[in-house]
């Protein structure tokens, strides 16, 4: 089966020590960064804004991929931007008009994500296939690390492995969300190809994060 890229999320890092858990996870073999944006309000909880994102930035030079949970998200797109995220994924549900945020993310020079809560079918992509970059399957409800995988999503994550390869584009497939040794595995048989892992890549502390990193690569 083939590997997939890891993308730990910060929220499970300890956040008084937010830069050097980054370089700490670059060394250990992460692939892409997830920064979890949460606003109180689209979910439940309340994490960083672009202040924080932009202080990481000069700490490692593996992309920054920026879930972003806020609602209304269109006015805050220039200052993510701004921060040196590579990747802006959004929730559809977070705005009016989903489409006209996919555009707005692109013309930053950005490459444009959508997320999928666990109730919204695969088949809000239809329209939006032709120009996004990635689609993240959300496999908890999004607000809180250290959640169960809802195990209905393996469904939805290979639904959305048909309709990204029917269109012949290069368009990431990532899950999020309650991704352990036991749930990669499934999530990489159903299609998907960037696994997002906060409780299984900083369990253990420092000494640990090469070798769950490499764990979940090979759990693949
Ligand atoms: C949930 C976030 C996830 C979460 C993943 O709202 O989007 O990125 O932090 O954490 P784990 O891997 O612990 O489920
Ligand atoms: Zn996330």
């Amino acid at each position: 089966m083939a590997t997939p890229l890891i993308s730990p999320s910060i929220l499970s890092a300890d956040f008084a020590r937010l830069g050097e858990e980054v370089r700490a996870i670059d060394a250990a073999g992460a692939d892409w960064i997830h920064v979890d944006v949460m606003d109180g309000h689209f979910v439940p909880n309340l994490t960083i804004g672009p202040g924080v994102v932009k202080a990481l930035r000069p700490h490692t030079s593996k992309p920054f991929d920026v879930h972003l949970m806020i609602e209304p998200v269109d006015h805050f797109l220039e200052a993510f931007a701004a921060t040196g995220a590579d990747i802006i994924t959004f929730h559809p549900e977070a705005g009016p008009h989903a489409h006209r945020t996919v555009q707005a993310i692109k013309a930053l020079g950005k490459q444009a994500g959508i997320a999928l809560n666990p109730a919204t079918p695969a088949k809000m992509l239809d329209y939006l296939i032709d120009d996004i970059d990635l689609v993240l399957v959300m496999s908890v409800n999004p607000g809180f690390g250290g959640q169960s995988f809802i195990h209905s999503q393996l469904r939805k994550i290979e639904a959305v492995r048909k309709m990204i390869d029917k269109s012949g584009r290069q368009i990431f497939l990532e899950v999020d969300g309650g991704v352990d040794l036991v749930t990669a595995p499934q999530c990489v048989a159903a299609g998907a190809d960037v696994l997002v892992a906060g409780t299984a890549t900083f369990k253990g502390g420092p000494d640990c994060y090469a070798a769950n990193i490499a764990a979940l690569k090979g759990a693949g």
